[in-house]
């Protein structure tokens, strides 16, 4: 399919590299492309970034029939932009698109589009320390219609923007709040599609804990709340004695391209790494026999994140000193190394747009 091309004619001030923040600033061009029953996906194009006239009826507004990805594209000393394991992402995106219906889109097209995008947008991928173009493709439901079913038209869009930090304390570690009662997802359910409607289950607890001055919250399971499943917008990890733990993906945790990546180094650098069921208990007991190194989140947004403090049950506990732990930079150190290319990338996940 040929991707038509509209170029702005106003394009936008860039905003100051070190100010982006996340998520507030778009880049001048968007990709669309359309979905019918009868033409199946058609007429990409790539247009100005701008609003889109829908009709108040459509269901994605009703049933929350949507799903998104996250990536980044990352320029290098050299100038280069590149992008980390996108078709991990965009396999990602068609899983999330099986579960809630909604037509499957073929991924090396939807890459190759991207990759267009980004090369039209290239002046908008920042150049400052820890700041990169987030890319967030996404797809609704566009049917004009209020019935639930499944809408027989649908649009995937892709939009960008430079970011700096996802959280405010970059990488210092995070105070993250054990919620005891909301959950995020149960097995069955939609926690391991990227659905919008997973961010929405998670902003009443997010907003409870922000209140009592915690970061983020760590989820537990949907049915005992019990076991760790995730912390906020990320996946979560334990270095425990000489095991690193992570939740095992049970079918409610989302599988984070972050996440595996992690995995794969740790593996590769020789650490012994478990995904498996881990209470919260196990977690404080650990901490109590003096085993719990340290905690760190990982995710696209925010890379890797250290844990300096978790709340649960009425009983805090601090960990590596609340400071940032060594595997903690280890990680960063490595992943951010090689989304930059300032080291070797062993596994070949750097992509040239
Ligand atoms: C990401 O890490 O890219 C995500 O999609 C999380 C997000 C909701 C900011």
């Amino acid at each position: 399919m040929e991707i038509r091309v509209e170029l702005t004619k106003n394009p936008k001030p860039k905003p100051d590299s070190d100010s982006l923040g996340f998520g507030r600033y778009f880049s001048d061009h968007m990709f669309i492309m359309d979905y019918s029953v009868d033409k199946g996906w058609h007429d990409p194009r790539i247009v100005p970034y701008g609003p889109i006239p829908y009709e108040p009826s459509i269901m994605v507004f009703h049933y929350g029939q949507s799903v998104f990805e996250g990536l980044k594209a990352y320029r290098t000393d050299s100038g280069q932009v590149v992008l980390f394991r996108p078709e991990e992402n965009m396999k990602r995106l068609n899983a999330s698109c099986d579960r809630l219906c909604i037509p499957l889109i073929d991924e090396e097209f939807a890459l190759e589009a991207l990759k267009k995008l980004i090369n039209i947008d290239i002046d908008w991928v920042p150049s400052g320390k820890g700041t990169s173009l987030y890319i967030r493709p996404f797809v609704i439901a566009t049917d004009p219609f209020l019935g639930v079913r499944p809408s027989y038209t649908y649009q995937f869009i892709i939009i960008t923007g430079p970011v700096g930090a996802y959280y405010k304390e970059g990488l210092n570690p995070v105070r993250i709040y054990v919620e005891p009662n909301y959950v995020r997802a149960v097995i069955g359910g939609l926690g391991e599609s990227k659905a919008s409607a997973n961010y929405a289950a998670s902003l009443k607890a997010q907003e409870a804990a922000k209140e009592k001055g915690y970061t983020q919250v760590l989820w537990l399971d949907g049915i005992e709340k019990k076991y760790v499943e995730e912390v906020g917008t990320m996946n979560v990890f334990f270095v425990i004695g000489d095991e690193v733990v992570t939740p095992a993906l049970n079918g409610s945790i989302l599988p984070g391209i972050t996440r595996k990546s992690c995995i794969e180094l740790l593996r590769h650098w020789g650490f012994k790494v478990s995904e498996r069921k881990i209470s919260i208990e196990e977690v404080y007991q650990a901490n109590e026999k003096g085993l719990l190194r340290e905690a760190f989140g990982t995710g696209t947004a925010a890379v890797i994140s250290p844990i300096g403090e978790l709340y649960w049950n009425d009983e805090k506990i601090v960990l590596s000193g609340g400071r940032i732990g060594e595997l903690s930079q280890k990680l960063y150190d490595n992943l951010t190394g090689i989304q930059y290319a300032k080291i070797p990338d062993p596994f070949n996940w750097v992509v040239k747009v």
